[in-house]
């Protein structure tokens, strides 16, 4: 046994497999849930969309949450070191590099945006949110918040340097663990919350718009929203699921701990679906209002329930919570780097990215009230669409690629625990998941959204 093989076996690894599914749901569960999914829902086109993101979920994004969990577990390394362990060449490390740029600074910088709206949410739910939702103003105090530049940064700067604490002094695994009570508390409130929007007058229009799939609205820009937003919100094409599986035990099932998160990250996001477009109809409000949607409308929703303050209170706590884990999943990748490459202490590590990572994210924050803009859209937008639509994509993509047709039996050893686990039908369906129908899907949904299909097509038939 090699020294460096010796050393993996002595890698720390989750207490249960309760545990590491918790950390994993914790990466998965967060803003992407309950902020984006909703918003894109509303933006393109309703049913058809949730319909679209679900087939994605479980033949794209299962498929290749098991590639990582396997990768990740059979190279017992970060993701850089781990394509170097398992293939001869080099080249599909950058898939690591890729994943390091993206999801440690990229990603990062604008969550941590949207991660100081929770705060700020949360404050306000104490003073004056309540009242100002009552009288029908949410969408007014929304735009007028994101409008005051210096607000919007300093919220920033508080959701970022929470991350940055819990990254640095260790006790990001306490609040992973705190998470425990806080997930199911958010679920709970979730579900108050629907009752309530379900239960006002005008909410079937909403659970329509939401349910009844309308076939016109399918087009290319809504299959790749769904495919970016189904990696985004699983933590899939940026090496992240592979570092956790790194720490998973040998003896534990693999498949089980992927069905467990994808099944989790996916109720809470369609919930928040259900608490959200029932109202959005009910108030008269636009599904279609982009990234302030949530925000502008469980204030509403919330006004419109006994002791509105309090539960407003507690589920912009608990998200805050939700969308904290997620952010340390983020920057654990950026800390890693910096400490590996240029031989940091953690905590200076953890100055050092987070700095950086407040000055890239600055630019999204300040971007809300009318600029910067790249290619018309907020710079915030923009790095978003980068990130979502291009990067994880691709991410992916070379996962499937490698998993599918070259790394392939190590693969089915890892998710059948070397042949112990009974190998099912499921084996079969997910080599071809892999193999074919993720990476021609991933491809053709990207070249069709950027043009690049019309263009091949004009060429092929000159
Ligand atoms: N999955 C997280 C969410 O839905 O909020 C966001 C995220 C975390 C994306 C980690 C990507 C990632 F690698």
């Amino acid at each position: 046994m090699s020294g460096e093989s010796g050393k993996a076996l002595t890698r720390e690894q989750w207490g249960s497999r309760v545990g590491f599914i918790l950390a994993a749901a914790g990466s998965a569960i967060g803003l992407g849930n309950v902020w984006r999914f909703p918003y894109l829902v509303g933006e393109y086109g309703g049913a058809i969309f949730v319909l679209i993101y679900l087939l994605i979920n479980v033949f794209i994004g299962l498929p290749v949450m098991l590639a990582e969990f396997s990768i990740g577990r059979a190279a017992q390394k970060s993701p850089v070191g781990a394509f170097r362990a398992l293939s001869v060449s080099p080249l599909w490390s950058v898939i690591g590099w890729l994943g390091t740029l993206t999801g440690g600074f990229l990603v990062l910088s604008y969550y941590n945006v949207i991660g100081g709206w929770t705060i700020r949410y949360m404050i306000e739910s104490l003073i004056g949110l309540m009242d100002l939702a009552a009288e029908g103003k949410s969408e007014e105090f929304f735009l007028s918040f994101i409008s005051v530049r210096h607000q919007v940064v300093a919220y920033q700067a508080l959701f970022l340097a929470s991350t940055m604490f819990f990254v640095a002094s260790g006790i990001g695994k306490g609040i992973e663990r705190a998470c425990k009570f806080m997930m199911p508390a958010l679920f709970i409130i979730l579900l108050i919350l629907i009752f309530r929007s379900l239960t006002l007058p005008g909410a079937g229009a909403g659970l329509e718009f939401y349910l009844m799939p309308d076939l016109s609205k399918l087009n290319g820009k809504s299959v790749l929203a769904a495919l970016g937003q189904s990696f985004f919100s699983l933590s899939l094409g940026l090496g992240i699921m592979l570092t956790y599986g790194s720490y998973l035990g040998r003896e534990e099932r693999i498949p089980s701990a992927a069905t467990w998160t994808a099944v989790l990250d996916t109720l809470i996001a369609l919930l928040s679906g259900f608490a959200i477009f029932p109202a959005v109809f009910a108030m008269g409000l636009k599904p279609g209002a982009g990234p302030g949607l949530t925000f502008i409308t469980l204030p509403a929703v919330f006004a419109e329930m006994p002791m509105g303050m309090f539960f407003s209170f507690l589920f912009f706590l608990f998200l805050f919570f939700a969308a904290v884990t997620s952010s340390m999943s983020l920057m654990e990748v950026s800390t890693t780097f910096a400490i590996e490459k240029f031989k940091l202490k953690r905590s200076d590590a953890v100055w050092l990215m987070g700095v950086i990572i407040f000055l890239l994210g600055g630019y999204s924050a300040i971007s809300l009230a009318g600029d910067p803009k790249v290619a018309g859209k907020d710079f915030l937008d923009a790095v978003d669409y980068f990130c979502n639509n291009i990067c994880l994509p691709l991410g992916s993509f070379l996962v499937c690629l490698f998993v599918g047709w070259f790394w392939l039996e190590p693969a089915l050893k890892e998710l059948s625990n070397d042949g112990t686990l009974e190998a099912r039908w499921w084996l079969k369906v997910w080599i071809w998941c892999v193999r074919v129908v993720a990476p021609i899907a991933i491809l053709i949904i990207f070249l069709n959204e950027t043009g690049l299909l019309t263009t091949l097509d004009a060429w092929l038939s000159r």
